[in-house]
């Protein structure tokens, strides 16, 4: 076993190395606006009621959009769309219709009036369950009450930010260690 040596580590940087999961896109539409903007900060937080902590920051188009419609759909972009996937994100669609200008499909959902974004490989529509971080934290709750995911690839090249701008796309899948898992383990 390898034991490490460290160095001092700057703490606001304590999430380049706690990545928590794939980058996403989250789509809404309040009105007659419909937007989508990217997203690294999020949590699963139940199974039943499948509940994912989100954090919009207040001063996105997104976090009013979402916050008046309580709902939003949670899109699963892949590697192949990365560079949309970033500019998604270093735009507003308070100025820019995201949509149009990124080529992205808008699809209707079964349970949300937010689009799905037919581009993804998943798409999570979401309900808002629990509003009581919003204000503290601009976390919201949300309830994934219907899920599309593709049928294949079965394994997708996720894209995972780890700050100040460097990428990592998911790569190896083993089964190796499943025999020590103990069944009914996270
Ligand atoms: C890789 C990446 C990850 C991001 N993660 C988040 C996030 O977790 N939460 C957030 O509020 N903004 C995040 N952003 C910034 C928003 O995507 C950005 O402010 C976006 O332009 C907001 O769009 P809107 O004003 O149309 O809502 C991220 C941006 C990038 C490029």
């Amino acid at each position: 076993m390898t034991k490490y040596r460290k160095a001092d580590f700057p703490v606001h940087d304590v999430r380049r190395v706690l990545e928590p999961g794939p980058i996403v896109l989250v789509s809404s539409a309040h009105k007659d606006q419909a937007n989508v903007m990217t997203m690294g900060w999020h949590m699963v937080m139940e199974f039943s009621p499948a509940l994912v902590g989100c954090l919009i920051s207040a001063g996105n188009h997104s976090h009013d959009l979402i916050r008046n419609s309580r709902q939003c759909v949670i899109n699963l972009p892949t590697a192949d769309i990365a560079d949309k996937v970033v500019k998604i994100g270093n735009c507003s669609g308070a100025d820019v219709d995201k949509f149009s200008e990124f080529g992205l499909t808008p699809k209707p959902g079964t349970h949300v009036r937010a689009p799905l974004i037919d581009e993804c490989y998943a798409n999570f529509e979401c309900e808002l369950a629990d509003a009581a971080w919003v204000n503290r934290y601009n976390v919201f709750v949300f309830e994934v009450v219907k899920a599309h995911v593709a049928t294949r690839p079965k394994l997708p090249k996720t894209i995972h930010y780890r700050g100040d701008g460097e990428f990592m796309i998911s790569g190896d899948e083993t089964k190796k260690w499943r025999r020590l898992f103990r069944p009914g383990m996270l």
